[in-house]
């Protein structure tokens, strides 16, 4: 028998697929809608992040025309070759947007935040990170060399146990989703911007999943709740309601000239297409003038959270677009996520390591895209399922 270095890799694979957690990749051969067709099969969508309905054709026209008139390919880190045109425009229009000083563009909202904390501590500094933060956010943490205190999810009491102890370390930092991202619950901010406050504390906010979704402006939960002055860093991404790609960070002149200078996935990695700054600039344009699309989708997931409750479905503490249905073992939620694309539903099953041990979720993205009749499906569909008690929760 020939036996390869990468031997190990089948043995692991199968050793996840015997726990179910192994994943595979399936191809989507419609473009990114309300509904998509996955492996043949035509499905309405509750898996994408596309909260505001802007990916399939809000940013478009604004990405070819891009490409038209200043190509496509970047060549260099913005440091090298500089940014282009629409870069600065787009990071002139996110802080305009953000209402802060400064702006910058990131490749990712992963690499936004990599970036941004990895900027932010070092060694012999501190970091406060909620457990339940996006993995982005954990990697920045590792890779910074602070010590880093995991704190349990939105727990204030034990970080003013902790926050006293840590004035003997050089920088404190503070960082949390603003919404978070599998439970669609909200990070306590208005608390938190208080204990930054009293403990000289550098507070981020991953906006991740509020930019435009939150907030009178779209600017996410630092809007919502109002504490946008005791934010230090925001960051946001492209990604998700503004229909794209790409992440940001948002702050003062000197923090963002700081992270420009120090984040290595800033500095060291090409810069996104310029087409891709106008999709954010288009973005920003239906996020600023069409604010109707926050304030429906809002609306109607707060209608399906009470239908989904009345059906008898642990919705935790979501308070938000994203709609988790807690199931506990991954093998039950596949099995859930299963019989609903079934009856034509794309719901995606969330398991380790996505969410800890024993938490798997169904997980509803909603999008101001879907109709009332999808919104009818889904529920009905559940109901069925519930009913039948094919699937236990
Ligand atoms: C909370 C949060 N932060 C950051 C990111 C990374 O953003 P992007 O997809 O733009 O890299 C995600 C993506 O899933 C996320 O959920």
């Amino acid at each position: 028998m020939n036996q390869t270095p990468l031997d190990w890799i089948e043995v692991e694979l199968r050793e996840l697929d015997a726990i179910g957690l192994r994943r595979r990749l399936a191809t989507r051969t419609s473009s990114q809608a309300a509904t998509i067709t996955i492996d043949g099969r035509e499905l309405i969508n509750f898996g994408s992040n596309d909260y505001l309905g802007l990916a399939a054709e809000g940013v478009s026209d604004a990405v070819i025309e891009a490409i038209r008139t200043r190509g496509w390919g970047s060549g260099a880190s913005s440091l090298v070759t500089g940014r282009g045109l629409l870069h600065a425009e787009l990071e002139t229009a996110l802080a305009e947007f953000e209402a802060t000083e400064a702006a910058l563009l990131f490749p990712s909202g992963f690499a936004a935040n990599v970036g941004a904390i990895t900027s932010l501590a070092g060694k012999g500094d501190v970091i406060f990170s909620d457990a339940k933060n996006h993995a982005s956010i954990i990697d920045g943490c590792r890779l910074s060399g602070a010590r880093v205190q995991i704190y349990p999810h939105c727990d204030l009491d034990y970080l003013r146990m902790m926050l006293p102890q840590a004035s003997a370390f050089r920088r404190r930092l503070i960082v949390t989703d603003g919404l978070f991202s599998m439970d669609g619950d909200l990070a306590p901010l208005c608390d938190l911007a208080a204990l930054a406050e009293q403990y000289h504390a550098m507070l981020m906010v991953d906006e991740a999943h509020a930019t435009g979704v939150f907030g009178d402006n779209g600017r996410g939960t630092v809007e919502h709740w109002g504490v946008e002055d005791s934010v230090h860093v925001r960051v946001g991404t492209l990604s998700k309601a503004a229909g794209s790609i790409g992440g940001f960070v948002a702050g003062s002149r000197l923090l963002i000239e700081w992270i420009a200078n120090r984040a290595r996935p800033y500095v060291f990695s090409t810069a996104p297409p310029e087409a891709i700054a106008a999709a954010g600039l288009a973005a920003l344009t239906h996020i600023r003038e069409e604010p109707h699309r926050r304030t429906e989708l809002l609306s109607r997931a707060e209608k399906l959270r009470r239908r989904l409750i009345a059906l008898g479905c642990d919705t935790g503490e979501s308070a938000s677009q994203i709609i988790p249905i807690i199931i506990g073992e991954p093998e039950a939620t596949m099995r859930f996520t299963a019989s609903l694309r079934e009856s034509g539903l794309f719901v995606p099953g969330i398991r380790p390591p996505t969410v800890p041990d024993g938490e798997s979720l169904l997980r509803i993205s909603l999008s101001y895209a879907h109709t009332e009749a999808m919104l009818d499906a889904l529920v009905e569909a559940i109901a069925g399922l519930l009913g039948a008690g094919e699937v236990n929760h």
